[in-house]
Formats: C-alpha cells, sequence, structure tokens
C-alpha cells in the first residue's frame, strides 16, 4: 500500500489535530475524585463523538463505575487481521496544585512542549490512534485490519469493570493482537517495546491507640500513641537495605535472567539521569541490584501518604488518637496479588503494637504481566517505531501498571503489543505533566506505520 498521503496528511493537519487534543486536555475526568463524575461522563462522550466521527461503530457502555467506550469498524472483513486498541480517557488527581505552572486543565505551549493533566497519560497517547484512522479515512486510503477500540475511565482508580466487562464478552473483543500506548520510551532518543509490566497491591491501614486524642502531659508516656505506633509499623515493613520484610514476600518473584541483565546494562542508565528526573539526591533501593533492575524487575513497597495527629500552623500538645497509611505494592511475575495482600496484612497485624486497634483493607490490585517478545506484531511494532520516531528502537520493562492487560491476555489469547509514546520525565502522576509535540505527531506517524506494517 501507499502509506505517502497519510503521512503528508498528519503532516499538513498537525494544528489541527493538537486543537483537538487540547479541547480533550480541557475535561477534567479525574476517576478518583466523585465530583468529578460529569467530567469523566463528558470525556466518555467526547470520545464517542471522535469515534463516530472517524465512521466507526461506537457504543457508550454503562457499568456500575464510568463507562466504556467501545467502537469497531462499520465493515468486518474476515480476511483481514483484527486490532483492539485500549487506552483511558480518565486523568490523575492534581494535588498538590500549588507546584503547577499552568493550570493543569488550561493546556499550555511552553518550548514545543505541552503542560496539562493527562497529556502523556493517557489522553495524548490513545489520541495518537484516533488521528491515524482518521489520517487513512481523509485520504481514502484502506486501513488493511480491522479496528476494535476499547476505551475506559477507570484505569488511575484501579476500577475493576473492564475486568468483568472482558471476561464476560470475550468475542466481542476478540482480535489478532491488543495495542496500547500507555507506557514511556526509553529516552528522547530511544523508542522502545515494554515487554513487561508490574502488578500492583495497593493497601490501606488504619490504627487507633485511644479513644481521642489526649493531652500529651497529662497521658503522654501511658498510653500507646497512634503516630508512633504506625510509624513503627512502617518502619517494619523494610530494612536498612531497602529489602521487605514480610515472610513469603520474594517466594514467587521470577529472577531476571543474566540476558536481561545484561541488556540493562547495555542501555548505560546513570545517576545523573535517575536525578534529573526525579529530583533527588542520589539512588537509593534495594541492595545488590542496578538501579534498572530496581526500577523493572524488583517488587517494591512504598507508603503513598500518612495522616494522623496534628500538623496545621503551630502547635498542639496531643498524642493523637488515630493515624493510618496507604501502601502500594509493585509486583512482578510470578508474584500473586491476593496472596501479597494476605501477607501483607498478616504482617501488620503482627508487628503492630498489641494495644493499638488495627484495620487493614485492600483498595485494589492488578497481576504483573509479562510478554513473549518473539510475536509477529512485536516486530511490526519495533518497524512502525522506528519510522514514526527515525530511531532505533529498543525493549524495556517498566514499573508502572496497566491492569486490565493481563485479563486480555488471558482471556482474548491475543498478544499485547505496548507501544509506549510518552517519556519517562513526562512528570505523569505529578505537578506539571507534559508531552512534547513531537511525541505526539510521531506517535501518529507510528500509528499509521503500523497500520502499514500489517498490509
Ligand atoms: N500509564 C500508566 C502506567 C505506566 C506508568 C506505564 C509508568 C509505564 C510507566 C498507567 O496509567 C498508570 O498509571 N497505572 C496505574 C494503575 C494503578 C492505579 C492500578 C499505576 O501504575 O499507578
Ligand atoms: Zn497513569
Amino acid at each position: 500500500m501507499n502509506i505517502t498521503p497519510v503521512i503528508d496528511y498528519l503532516e499538513k493537519h498537525k494544528d489541527q489535530h493538537l486543537k483537538e487534543l487540547i479541547e480533550f486536555l480541557k475535561i477534567p475526568s479525574i476517576s478518583a475524585l466523585k465530583k468529578h463524575k460529569p467530567d469523566i461522563e463528558k470525556a466518555a462522550d467526547f470520545m464517542v463523538n471522535k469515534l463516530e466521527e472517524l465512521d466507526l461503530d461506537v457504543e457508550k457502555i454503562q457499568t456500575p463505575g464510568n463507562p466504556l467506550v467501545y467502537a469497531q469498524s462499520k465493515k468486518m472483513d474476515p480476511s483481514k487481521k483484527t486490532l483492539l486498541f485500549y487506552g483511558h480517557y480518565d486523568v490523575q488527581p492534581v494535588d498538590p496544585i500549588d507546584l503547577w505552572d499552568y493550570p493543569p486543565f488550561e493546556p499550555t505551549i511552553v518550548n514545543d512542549t505541552i503542560y496539562a493533566r493527562g497529556v502523556s497519560d493517557d489522553k495524548g497517547q490513545l489520541y495518537s490512534h484516533l488521528m491515524a484512522i482518521e489520517a487513512f479515512r481523509q485520504t481514502s486510503t484502506e486501513i488493511p485490519v480491522n479496528i476494535k477500540i476499547i476505551f475506559e475511565g477507570e484505569e488511575e482508580g484501579g476500577g475493576e469493570n473492564i475486568y468483568k466487562f472482558t471476561e464476560n464478552n470475550p468475542e466481542k473483543l476478540a482480535c489478532d493482537a491488543v495495542i496500547i500506548s500507555d507506557t514511556s520510551q526509553y529516552n528522547e532518543n530511544t523508542p522502545a517495546i515494554c515487554y513487561s509490566l508490574k502488578g500492583i497491591v495497593y493497601m490501606e491501614f488504619r490504627v487507633k491507640g485511644s479513644g481521642m486524642d489526649l493531652h500529651s502531659g497529662s497521658f503522654g508516656g501511658v498510653v500507646k500513641n497512634a503516630c508512633n505506633g504506625l510509624a513503627e509499623i512502617i518502619a517494619d515493613l523494610k530494612n536498612k537495605d531497602g529489602v521487605i520484610q514480610i515472610p513469603g514476600f520474594y517466594d514467587n518473584v521470577l529472577e531476571l535472567e543474566q540476558s536481561e541483565k545484561e541488556e540493562f546494562a547495555s542501555l548505560q542508565y546513570s545517576d545523573e539521569v535517575l536525578k534529573k528526573d526525579t529530583g533527588s539526591s542520589a539512588p537509593h533501593g534495594e541492595k545488590g541490584y542496578t538501579t534498572l533492575e530496581r526500577m523493572w524487575g524488583r517488587p517494591t513497597l512504598d507508603v503513598n501518604g500518612i495522616w494522623g495527629g496534628y500538623s496545621g500552623e503551630g502547635g498542639k500538645t496531643i498524642i493523637p488518637s488515630t493515624a493510618g497509611a496507604k501502601v502500594s505494592m509493585r509486583l512482578v511475575p510470578n508474584q500473586n496479588p491476593q496472596r501479597i495482600a494476605k501477607l501483607f496484612r498478616e504482617y501488620v497485624l503482627q508487628v503492630a503494637h498489641p494495644s493499638l486497634e488495627v484495620e487493614v483493607d485492600t483498595l485494589h490490585t492488578a497481576v504483573p504481566v509479562l510478554i513473549p517478545r518473539d510475536h509477529e506484531i512485536t516486530q511490526s511494532g519495533i518497524n512502525a517505531l522506528e519510522k514514526g520516531f527515525a530511531n532505533k528502537a529498543k525493549f524495556i520493562r517498566e514499573g508502572g501498571s496497566i491492569p486490565i492487560v493481563a485479563t486480555f491476555q488471558k482471556s482474548l489469547k491475543a498478544p499485547v503489543l505496548l507501544l509506549g509514546y510518552g517519556l519517562p520525565n513526562d512528570n505523569i502522576h505529578s505537578p506539571n505533566e507534559r508531552y512534547l509535540l513531537q511525541n505526539f505527531y510521531n506517535g501518529n506517524k507510528t500509528t499509521a506505520y503500523l497500520f502499514d506494517e500489517l498490509s
């Protein structure tokens, strides 16, 4: 097929495509916050309209949570392969808002970079697929595959509705490959195919030491302080070498192969890059592993937030009654999230001071993912990336999670291609989330080249 008109179309319509993306980015579709439910609907409707404009059959599927948006080619040609595109139209909360240089839902372009919540994760990335489809349509170039699309609005909250939908509708989503752009490239000059995502277990626990806050003079030293008690539990979760202390935690960890360690080493990740991308003073982590091994191949445990006692202005001399923490554990193949949640719970209850009342909840979980690299779609993905980004592509793993991927592998039995268009320093989940305009435009072309590869 002749892809030139498609690529020319994308070149010529950059400004219009950017304008459209900006409209999408203005919708504050934060799935974690109930008050943004109308914005979730708005973002779903935005997707519905755009997909209809692309001449697809579109359905907005209501769930007990946020709607799924499903679309497919009007005519499914049995002689063609079918690709299922997945993405999420929801975004993370914006706190701490004071640290944003530009308002998160007023997309701002500075130095060929667009700043907005969700621009890299995942609105900008998923939009590339739509731009590629549009370019084929507008140039009357036949798309050489059948298209299916499923977008969800709960990814950032660990929502479960897409699991149920996928398990209940494997025929509807049946495909030859699943294409997902919701990961990062290795760096600005190195596009990448990701072949492993971490799983997650997200826990919350709360402790109560006394029936009420108490005067710290009157009752100090005679009853258990909830904040101290919480800190003791947290301190017991890991040792000084960064090793997680929950018995059995590492039991099923699939160790990195020697060849993977060598590949990671060949990427020459430097402490300087880590410092620059994180603003931290030095690398830190589990003893005996390099930064990339820790990032991509080792399970982790992190406190995401702590509360309790008085942290307002001035002093307030109290023994706090309650305290709590949220903890995420990132899992690697073949750890089982349910098992890890159980072990965490048992351990917290065991190490907690006996006079504390302790409650432990599992908020959400996701299974880790490993993708075989030898499927032909992977090679097509590499070729497409190398054309779209004009640079040699590498294989990487990621520390992040895309919860539905394991279910796609299991229920659809189709290979998954993680074709990331973002960058590790896009500040996803953080203030000043951003996306290089170049990555948006090159992503649009890459999806177009992917279609071409499959012709
Ligand atoms: N796009 C990310 C996943 C990701 C992060 C891939 C970093 C590569 C690098 C995705 O939208 C995400 O953030 N997922 C959540 C899932 C969680 C809430 C269950 C995550 O990883 O925190
Ligand atoms: Zn995310």
